[in-house]
């Protein structure tokens, strides 16, 4: 392994997850767009997804709090020892506070500093590479990252390539300094904005008013070339697995665990097949949410902790990819 100076380390002592409480099917889509069950299952892996019900108080924010206040109970670490709160998202439900700064407050956490991070699905993982550098520095102790999302508000329901495909919800982790041990052993970070029109919400407050013909054409809604982003997605994520693990010297072999971005089954069992991993060590849970963006890292890694099919000491490979282009990987040991 790569001779690592740094003072300090962290390591993740805690993880949870907050997702809204209406499930809704595949089926449900068959009565406003062209589609089918089959259709979306088949294409994508994905049956059901959580959808946020502004009415019954479900946000971003309420999100992340349920996600923050599970990860925080799992790591035994109260609000008020937290130095830093960093929270990946592209739907805060204010741009001004941030929704870093909102959860804060709810929490009670108030020594710490707070900031919202725009990395679309990627914003968690450079979430968590930002809060180990700011604890191995010798900044800082304890930080919670986060990556909650309601898509559901940036949906186009009226079409049927991107509508099937996203889902509400939240996921955390509780990061800790450690002095003997550094357990966030890589993070490789990449974007490529010369590719941000295959993914991305036209609509920014210094383009297309609210009055105006394009946001008549949805322009405010995430419009999506899913042929490209497929292909960008598996070999963007392929290749940024292979570097983390060339960082600290080990291999597929060495890794315990795997965690992808939860967008397409197709794309996790692609990048399975050229990486050589072995599917049983592969967490899969787009079936249920559909794509979180922020949010599929940190809740793969709390469900895959809570249900026993991670541990302490196992090495986790993590990759995600997202609009921008954002995309990355990292190796851990929980
Ligand atoms: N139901 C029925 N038909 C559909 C649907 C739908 N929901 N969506 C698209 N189709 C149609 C298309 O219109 C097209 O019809 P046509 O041939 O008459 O034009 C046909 O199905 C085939 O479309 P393709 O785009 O070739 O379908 P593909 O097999 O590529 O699957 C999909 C589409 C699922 C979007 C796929 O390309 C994909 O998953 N891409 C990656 C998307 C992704 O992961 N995005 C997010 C990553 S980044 C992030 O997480 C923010």
């Amino acid at each position: 392994m790569a001779q690592d100076l740094r003072a300090f380390g962290s390591r993740i002592v805690g993880a949870g997850s907050g997702f809204p409480k209406r499930v809704m099917t595949n089926k449900e889509f068959e009565s406003f767009v062209e589609t089918s069950d089959e259709w979306i299952r088949t294409r994508t892996g994905i049956q059901t997804r959580r959808i946020a019900e502004p009415a019954a108080g479900e946000s971003t924010l309420t999100l992340c709090k349920e996600a923050s206040i599970r990860a925080l109970e799992f790591a035994g670490v109260k609000p008020n020892e937290l130095d830093l709160i960093v929270v990946g998202t592209v739907t805060p439900d204010t741009i001004m506070p941030s929704t870093a700064v909102q959860l804060q407050h709810e929490l009670g956490a108030k020594r710490a500093f707070g900031f919202d991070l725009s990395a679309a699905c990627s914003g968690f993982l450079y979430g968590l590479s930002i809060a180990d550098k700011f604890i191995s520095s010798g900044s800082y102790q304890t930080a919670l990252v986060v990556g909650g999302e309601t898509l559901s508000t940036l949906i186009n329901w009226r079409d049927r390539n991107t509508c099937v495909l996203f889902g509400d919800g939240a996921g955390a982790v509780v990061l800790k300094r450690t002095e003997t041990e550094h357990r966030i052993l890589a993070t490789q970070l990449h974007s490529d904005g010369g590719y941000g029109h295959l993914l991305s919400i036209p609509h920014g407050f210094a383009k297309v008013p609210p009055d105006s013909v394009d946001y008549r054409r949805d322009m405010h809604k995430i419009h999506m070339n899913g042929k490209e982003i497929f292909k960008h997605a598996v070999r963007n994520m392929v290749e940024a697995s292979q570097a983390a693990l060339d960082e600290v010297h080990l291999t597929t072999d060495d890794v315990d665990f795997f965690i992808f971005h939860q967008a397409n089954l197709r794309i996790l069992e692609m990048c399975s097949r050229i990486l050589g991993i072995d599917e049983s060590k592969l967490w899969v849970n787009l079936d249920k949410y559909g794509n979180t963006s922020a949010a599929t890292l940190p809740v793969s890694l709390d469900e895959a902790w809570r249900s026993k099919k991670v541990k302490e000491g196992d090495i986790i490979l993590m990759s995600t990819f997202g609009g921008g282009l954002t995309w990355g990987a990292g190796v851990l040991r929980l």
